[in-house]
């Protein structure tokens, strides 16, 4: 009876600790943001990084409370530099010393945080930021990284800077004819000559879902990785899927600009789950289920074999994101705001229907929500709702996504609690002229999720510092 008894209860832990030890595939890491009304404490998504085995973290500032949280830990972590700091690095030597000496130095001096990389910039050279930050890109990788030789950490930590695939292009759509784009040939050309100097790594975002995204004549099978649908042959190269032939594309700018042999590493690619017709479950399952089998055969692509470093995108969902690019930009976590998985996926790249490990220690907020009246008056709805959405968040409410199928009254209500939740459940974030009250029954319906927010120390954190945190957030 006993040794039953003694199974049942440590079946359980068995199975939990088998799974926070599952291999996850090598050089497979996460972005990790936090651009999110209640972000997850660092030290709960620490942790859950470290039950999930994952070993490689990408982050897009130097935010100390994240980055202490790596403390005696061997993950290995890359920090982002975000562009709005580019010019004051830019300018002066002086200014990155202090950079590296505030937000790096206590960190690594001791050994206790393993950086790794440094990312200067993100996407700098998007066709949207009209060249903005074309100037001082490069400048600012030379005095960080003079900074980090002067400290002593010039052999461990390498500079980098993380680049959208639309840095490079191919006009007849075949990598062979892949050429770093000539508006900013110049300005790539001494920065891959770094890269390959300092044995660095050239940095690149690649998105199959947006391409999906943005072409309604996109062949859908392309995005993934299952070798259906049509082959491109390119000098006896087959591509049957977007990412090979992009990456290759990368292969062949690089040969031309004289830097054949530079690393490169994927610093974001992913699939969201929300906020768009294709961004869903399954879509999201079937690509990383592709994506991660073909990084474990390590075969690479046509023209780069081998392993290529990857940094999923993304960790967690972020509420907060700018959705100028499309609603799903606060719907690429593989965990949703409060570190549940949202769909499964294997790590270990072996393909298997396995759900990933939840962040542990997490506080909700109390069980209530946010609704619109029963009796309320029709004729103010639209003012409301519109208030709502644009300081709340109603990315889930379009066509094709979770909440699309709620009825007007459970539109509105949607839309309310998301601004009463994201305001910290603050009775007065749930007034709109008396068209909304609280409630203590759940409102969801099927796939439709009422969220209730977490515990935040970000925000306590945040309110006593006073300071303009948001600069550093993308
Ligand atoms: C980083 O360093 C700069 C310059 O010393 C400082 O102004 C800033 O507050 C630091 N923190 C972050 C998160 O970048
Ligand atoms: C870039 O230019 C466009 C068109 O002139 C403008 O609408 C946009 O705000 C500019 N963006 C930035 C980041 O300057
Ligand atoms: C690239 O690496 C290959 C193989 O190691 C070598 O033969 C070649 O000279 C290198 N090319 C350059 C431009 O460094
Ligand atoms: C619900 O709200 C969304 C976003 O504002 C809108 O696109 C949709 O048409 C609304 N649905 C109903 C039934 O009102
Ligand atoms: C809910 O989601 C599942 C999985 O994506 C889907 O199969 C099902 O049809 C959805 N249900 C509704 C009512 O939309």
């Amino acid at each position: 009876m006993w040794v039953f008894y003694l199974i049942l209860v440590l079946a359980p832990c068995y199975l939990q600790w088998s799974q926070g030890e599952s291999v996850v595939v090598p050089g497979i890491g996460v972005n990790w943001g936090s651009v999110s009304s209640q972000p997850l404490d660092p030290p709960i998504v620490v942790n859950l990084l470290k039950d999930n085995g994952i070993k490689m973290v990408k982050l897009f500032d130097s935010d100390p409370w994240t980055i202490s949280a790596f403390s005696g830990t061997d993950i290995e972590v890359m920090v982002g530099i975000p562009n709005d700091q580019l010019k004051k690095l830019s300018k002066d030597k002086d200014n990155a010393e202090d950079w590296f000496k505030h937000n790096i130095s206590k960190h690594v001096n001791d050994g206790r945080v393993n950086i790794r990389y440094v990312s200067v910039g993100n996407e700098p050279f998007l066709k949207s930021y009209n060249g903005s930050f074309n100037k001082i890109t490069y400048p600012t990788m030379q005095n960080v990284q003079r900074a980090i030789d002067k400290a002593g950490f010039g052999g461990k930590i390498k500079v980098t800077t993380a680049l959208n695939a639309d840095v490079y292009e191919s006009h007849s759509n075949k990598p062979s004819d892949g050429r770093f784009r000539g508006d900013i040939y110049d300005i790539m050309k001494p920065i891959v000559q770094f890269l390959d100097e300092k044995k660095s790594q050239f940095l690149v975002n690649i998105y199959p879902f947006l391409s999906l995204y943005q072409n309604e004549n996109f062949p859908e099978d392309y995005a993934f990785f299952d070798g259906h649908g049509k082959t491109t042959d390119d000098k006896n190269a087959h591509y049957n899927n977007m990412f090979d032939a992009n990456l290759d594309t990368l292969v062949w700018s690089l040969k031309k600009i004289g830097h054949p042999n530079v690393t490169i590493t994927v610093g974001e690619i992913g699939w969201p789950t929300d906020g768009d017709k294709s961004a869903n479950v399954k879509n999201a399952e079937r690509f990383y289920r592709g994506f991660l089998k073909k990084m474990k055969s390590k075969k690479g692509t046509p023209l780069y074999s081998g392993i290529i470093n990857t940094y999923l995108f993304s960790l967690l969902d972020e509420n907060t994101k700018s959705i100028a690019p499309g609603d799903f930009e606060r719907h690429w976590g593989i965990f949703g705001y409060d570190g549940k998985p949202k769909f499964h996926i294997d790590f270990s790249g072996e393909g298997q229907e396995k759900t990933p490990i939840a962040a542990k220690g997490v506080r909700y907020q109390e069980h209530k929500w946010c609704v619109l009246k029963k009796d309320a008056d029709n004729s103010k709805l639209s003012d409301s709702m519109g208030y709502a959405c644009t300081n709340g968040d109603c990315t889930s409410l379009g066509y094709g996504c979770s909440c699309a199928n709620l009825d007007k009254t459970g539109n509105v209500s949607y839309a309310f609690n998301q601004y009463f939740q994201m305001n910290d459940q603050s009775v007065d974030a749930c007034d709109f002229e008396g068209l909304a009250t609280i409630v203590t029954n759940d409102p969801s319906e099927d796939n439709c999720t009422f969220p209730i927010a977490i515990e935040s120390g970000g925000n306590i954190l945040r309110a006593m510092q006073n300071v303009g945190e948001s600069n550093y957030r993308r």
